[in-house]
């Protein structure tokens, strides 16, 4: 029987889910992802170096590793082949890919019809990467997108650009946009085929093949988090895809039985960048600290992040969800120095105590927090390598979590490296 495991946000993305899925990558057979896109931004630091991918699974500096951007992903393979540019120019250049011929094909119209929707909300803006993720998936729903498969047949892709056109380029006019030609697209397209053509299969075929064979260790790799969840998240202000467990098996293209072992993957305290409700949010002194200590900025557009407490109601919800069986405590080493530390146990919403967010985000605006207060720690812990080198207000912190959530810290990260990592739980030093 092979062995599998889900590597997801929990929150609201940019949790350290690079780093983990990099620690476990090192040991798998592969690593699939499974849904979003080129808008996710995974930070891999090892050797001294840091790297940063947006769409290539975390496994790529593993040469003996099959990375796999499965079907349920919105590929956009012009940020492929920059990636891997990138990659080549950094040294990375024994590795391999995989794209699934039935991924959605991001198109240069997308990121265009994404940053013109995003001006005409005003107010209501979402805060998108304006990647052209959302238009993608609208495109794919409403079948008339492109998928990967196609640039490997010429007279197909040719027909569905054309379909395509018609309707994009009459939205583009009403919007005052300009056009896109045919002959334009066709031919730089065809040029991207010839570069990435060879990686385009059908990666399900691969993914149970490896499933079905003992010993191989198979890694799932979420993108964005469980609050920016297009069915759960903070409605309207999240991404148009699951990132849940959940969404495995459909986007990586095998049945939902070989879903097991899933680690949500949760920052010590909340961040979200973009729009929408965030209750646990903190300004001032505590929040720029620790904006600055844990470099919060984001990945894909360099915005700062917005900066709150770690939430319980959020991960509660999230862990059920999901079916999260261990979570990574990440950036642990971030809340250093702080004279206490707080954790939300439940929202007051016009009076009542809530145990789960509510469904809108008028109501959740209008949730404040309840907290409890904890003393914090002064002591540097990014040499900690079990729990015994932490300070006891740390450990504290730890068993308050798993007793409010219910559900086990299998892993702790004390900094950015490989290295920097504490495992608590033998089935997963064992993956
Ligand atoms: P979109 O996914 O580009 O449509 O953006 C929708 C919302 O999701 C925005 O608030 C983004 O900032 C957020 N978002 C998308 N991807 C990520 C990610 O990888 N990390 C954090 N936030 C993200």
């Amino acid at each position: 029987m092979s062995e599998r495991l889900v590597v997801i946000g929990s929150q609201w993305g940019d949790e350290g889910k690079g780093k983990i899925t990099d620690y476990f990558a090192c040991r798998a057979d592969m690593v699939v992802r499974y849904q979003g896109g080129n808008n996710a931004g995974h930070t891999v630091v090892f050797g001294g170096h840091k790297y940063s991918l947006q769409s290539i699974p975390s496994g790529i500096f593993n040469p003996a590793t099959v990375n796999v951007m499965g079907n349920g992903m919105v590929v956009n393979p012009v940020s492929v082949i920059a990636e891997l540019e990138k990659l080549h120019r950094q040294g990375v250049t024994d590795y391999q890919l995989r794209i699934s011929d039935r991924a959605a094909m991001v198109m240069p119209w997308h990121s265009v019809l994404d940053g013109a929707y995003e001006c005409r909300k005003g107010e209501a803006l979402i805060g998108t990467t304006k990647k052209g993720i959302g238009p993608a998936y609208s495109d794919k729903y409403s079948r008339i997108g492109l998928r990967m498969g196609d640039l490997l047949e010429p007279d197909y892709f040719a027909l569905r650009l054309r379909a395509a056109l018609d309707v994009k380029n009459q939205e583009l006019r009403m919007l005052g946009l300009d056009e896109f030609s045919f002959d334009d697209v066709y031919a730089s397209y065809m040029e991207i085929a010839r570069q990435i053509g060879h990686m385009i299969c059908d990666t399900s075929d691969l993914i149970n093949e490896a499933c079905n064979t003992p010993g191989k260790k198979i890694l799932f790799e979420g993108a964005q988090g469980m609050m920016l969840c297009i069915d759960h998240g903070t409605y309207p202000y999240v991404t148009s895809s699951t990132p849940s467990a959940a969404s495995v098996p459909v986007g990586a293209g095998i049945a939902p039985k070989w879903v097991e072992n899933v680690v949500g993957v949760a920052k010590s305290y909340c961040t979200r960048v973009g729009e929408g409700p965030f209750p646990t949010e903190i300004f001032g002194d505590t929040a720029n600290e620790i904006r600055e200590r844990g470099h919060e900025y984001g990945t894909v557009t360099g915005r700062p992040r917005r900066i709150g407490w770690l939430d319980a109601v959020v991960a509660r919800y999230t862990g059920r969800l999901a079916g999260i069986d261990y979570w990574a405590l990440m950036l642990f080493d971030v809340l250093s120095g702080l004279d206490t530390v707080k954790i939300c146990t439940a929202y007051e919403l016009d009076g009542t105590q809530v145990a789960t967010p509510p469904s809108t985000i008028s109501r959740l605006s209008r949730c404040k927090p309840v907290y409890i207060e904890m003393p914090g720690w002064k002591e540097d812990i990014t040499g900690a390598r079990s729990l015994a080198d932490l300070p006891k207000a740390a450990v504290d912190y730890i068993r308050k979590i798993e007793e409010l959530t219910g559900i086990p810290v299998g892993i702790v990260s004390v900094g950015p490296d490989r290295t920097q990592t504490i495992l608590l739980n033998e089935k997963l030093r064992n993956f």
